[in-house]
């Protein structure tokens, strides 16, 4: 069972080719890619899963065996993956529970035993696997399950250790049965490189009714950040919630609300898969996507996803009717708090809460004994790369690595968070305790403020982490 095999015990990171490059896929994008998350230390932060999405895809054989397109994969699947776990990563690939695949390839549908073998025999760590021409099979979570089940076994039966990633956008209730067969499953229709404009493709009209989940594309951050508000408790340790790929540096937004639609990625568990081309990785964008601050919220051993405490409609609309302000908590490993204040109105905003709306889950109307703690928070984006630096390491200057940049491939994340790496800390900005509960900050329109919150007050850890990560 995938959720047991091992893998995905913190939400998977790497790369992926489709938000940015679509079918123009090749033997060169991958390993020029891997090359650029390499040398610009991304690997080390923990992007280490490269995966090839749909469109590398030839003929199927008249033996049933599907081969891939020698023109775009000349030395073969083999040699990619050879490659790649040479230098560090693991390997990825797509295919779909259809017919064919969205691009009109051949899809896996009833070749799921052949399919997987020659995954396994090409050294395949990772399977995406979409929806597209499922012939009609779809429709009940039972029908779904099945369909999604029979790769589940496939890949199981080849011995071979696979990352199990789901892609059926949301339907079928997905997130009631995910986790028994997946490391990952998608809960929404494709994301779009547009912070919250409403589309149509995108066919839920109120994403916060978590009956209307549906196939579409064009899904805005703040669409898909509410759709999964209801169920942010389905991901766990071995099985995530997948909010879908980054569009962190595709162009089409600001700065802060790359960082917010990061921020909330992490906070939510997601796995993080950047989409960009990274042949063409700028400096600001490499200092939103390496911070270990952030990332480390993503990889905390305890696995538990920020949840919703607060949304607030009554704020400045936008050309498209939309603006809300939202809180979100969630506890961290070893006994912190993550605090995450989301400014989607159409103007900078204040925003102010205290502690017994933080700890509201751990105790209703200020009776959780942690709102009489003393806490001191730390801002997460406050120790943000500089630019200056990342261009430098974009130009080959590799000095910052020796200078005792975090590297999780060196230490993990478990360890550092453990003995308090300041690193993975940020940069203490404030105090609350009984006598002063108030946390009031600044919003910039569009983006987040993200705090982890550290008790004083020597109580042990209120969750305890599960077996396999203790
Ligand atoms: C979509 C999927 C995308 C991408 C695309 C490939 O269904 O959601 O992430 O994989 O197919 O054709």
């Amino acid at each position: 069972m995938a959720h047991n095999n091992g893998l995905a015990r913190t939400p998977q990171m790497g790369w992926n080719n489709w938000n940015s490059l679509g079918c123009d896929v090749s033997q060169d994008l991958l390993l020029d890619t891997s090359k650029v998350l390499l040398e610009s230390g991304l690997r080390d932060v923990g992007y280490n899963y490269v995966v090839l999405d749909d469109c590398w895809q030839g003929e199927r054989g008249a033996d049933g065996y599907i081969n891939y397109n020698k023109e775009k994969f000349p030395k073969g699947m083999k040699y990619i993956s050879d490659e790649l776990h040479d230098m560090g990563f693991k390997y990825g690939m797509y295919s779909s529970a259809g017919e064919m695949t969205c691009a009109r390839f051949e899809g896996s549908l009833d070749h799921e035993v052949k399919d997987a073998e020659s995954y396994a025999s090409w050294g395949v760590d990772y399977l995406k696997y979409d929806n597209c021409f499922h012939m009609g099979r779809f429709g009940t979570p039972k029908i779904t399950f099945d369909r999604y089940n029979a790769m589940s076994q496939a890949i199981n039966a080849t011995g071979r250790s696979m990352l199990y990633s789901l892609c059926n956008w949301g339907e079928d209730y997905v997130h009631t049965f995910g986790m028994s067969i997946a490391n990952s499953w998608r809960i929404s229709g494709d994301i779009y490189d547009h912070f919250n404009r409403p589309d149509d493709l995108c066919s839920c009209t109120d994403p916060r009714d978590p009956h209307c989940v549906a196939p579409g594309t064009h899904c805005s951050i703040m669409n898909i950040i509410n759709k999964v508000a209801p169920y942010v408790d389905r991901g766990s340790p071995g099985g995530w919630n997948d909010l879908d790929m980054l569009e962190v540096g595709q162009g089409g937004m600001t700065d802060n609300e790359y960082v917010a639609h990061f921020s909330m990625w992490a906070a939510l568990k997601s796995p993080l898969l950047i989409g960009a081309d990274l042949r063409e990785l700028t400096p600001r964008t490499l200092t939103i996507l390496n911070n270990p601050a952030v990332i480390a919220v993503s990889q905390d051993p305890m696995g538990r996803s920020v949840a919703r405490i607060r949304q607030d409609f009554n704020v400045k609309k936008d050309r498209y009717g939309q603006g809300e302000i939202q809180i979100w908590t969630g506890p961290l490993y070893p006994n912190d708090q993550l605090v995450v204040f989301l400014n989607a109105a159409d103007e900078e905003m204040t925003i102010t809460t205290d502690l017994n709306e933080i700890f509201v889950h751990e105790g209703p109307e200020g009776s959780a004994p942690h709102s009489k703690h003393e806490w001191d928070i730390y801002d997460l984006w406050a120790d943000r790369m500089d630019e200056r630096q990342a261009e430098k390491i974009l130009n080959g200057d590799t000095q910052v690595f020796q200078k005792g940049w975090f590297n999780s491939t060196e230490t993990s994340y478990k360890d550092a968070l453990g003995r308090r790496d300041e690193r993975l800390m940020g940069v203490k900005v404030a105090h609350v305790g009984p006598a002063q509960p108030e946390l009031s900050v600044i919003v910039p329109r569009h983006s987040v403020k993200m705090f982890r919150m550290q008790d004083l007050s020597g109580a042990g850890p209120r969750y305890l982490l599960s077996k396999q990560e203790l």
